[in-house]
């Protein structure tokens, strides 16, 4: 998909990896960006335009869904993380809870109010913000991981049904990016400007999965092999 002249919808588009991608779409010469955000502020950027929007609020989704009708790539980036003590924490079962609501449930509500928007206007994209967190749980991110394997499951599901209709679904992989959420981690991290970048060349290539860092690249490529990650993780992940 081209991004010159689109019509963009980024959730969390007020900080972190989605308002670098605003930042890229704007630079790359996107029509318009609608930024999706709970606490609209009057003074965004240029070009920028603020939509009040929480992805756990069904009501706020479809209005949102019905005044953004030029809408032509969608960005599902909203996403909260938490730690646990482990996978035995018994804080698990409500942080799952909690963060399903966001990085699950968010995305497929979001996903089929503007689905029919995208059709209505001749096609488009999606692009589906995962992680490297989807095919290797680290125990302190246990409830976290789960949501984005299944964010991933419902994204494969939602490519196959939209591909059809000339909407292209692009899943977005990544390991730790410096922004809020990772804030206080000793970690290696992705600058998320570069990552905003390689996911919308990836759209514009045309493909439908992007592994926009070394270390996201090194969990897929193991997957295959008898030193799988998951199984035996590496140090440096866990
Ligand atoms: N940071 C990492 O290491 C990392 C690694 C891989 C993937 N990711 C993924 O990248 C995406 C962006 O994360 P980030 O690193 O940019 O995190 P961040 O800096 O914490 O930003 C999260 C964004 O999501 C928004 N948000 C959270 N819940 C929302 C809701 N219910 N409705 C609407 N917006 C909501 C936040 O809005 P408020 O300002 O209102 O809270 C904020 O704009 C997430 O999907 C995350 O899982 C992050």
């Amino acid at each position: 998909m081209e991004i010159r002249d689109s019509v963009a919808f980024v959730t969390g588009a007020n900080r972190g990896l989605g308002l670098a991608f605003a930042r890229e779409l704007l630079g790359r010469g996107a029509k318009k960006v609608y930024a999706g955000i709970r606490n609209p502020v009057a003074n965004s950027l240029p070009g920028i335009v603020p939509v009040k929007v929480d992805v756990t609020d069904p009501a706020s989704v479809s209005t949102a869904a019905a005044h953004c009708g030029d809408v032509t790539l969608l960005i599902n980036n909203a996403g909260i993380g938490r730690v646990n003590a482990g996978a035995l924490d018994p804080a698990v079962i409500e942080s799952a809870c909690e963060i399903f609501e966001t990085n699950f449930y968010g995305m497929v509500r979001v996903s089929q109010a503007f689905a029919p928007v995208l059709l209505a206007n001749g096609g488009g994209a999606i692009i589906n913000v995962l992680s490297d967190a989807t095919w290797f749980a680290r125990p302190v991110l246990t409830a976290y991981s789960a949501s984005k394997s299944a964010a991933w499951s419902f994204t494969n599901a939602l490519r196959i049904e939209l591909r059809e209709n000339g909407i292209q679904v692009l899943a977005l992989h990544v390991g730790f990016l410096d922004t809020d959420m990772a804030k206080g981690l000793d970690v290696k991290k992705s600058d998320p400007q570069q990552v905003a970048s390689r996911a919308l060349d990836a759209l514009e290539n045309g493909s439908e999965e992007v592994l926009a860092d070394a270390q996201s690249n090194a969990v897929k490529r193991s997957l295959s092999s008898d030193q799988a990650y998951y199984l035996d993780p590496p140090d440096l992940f866990v």
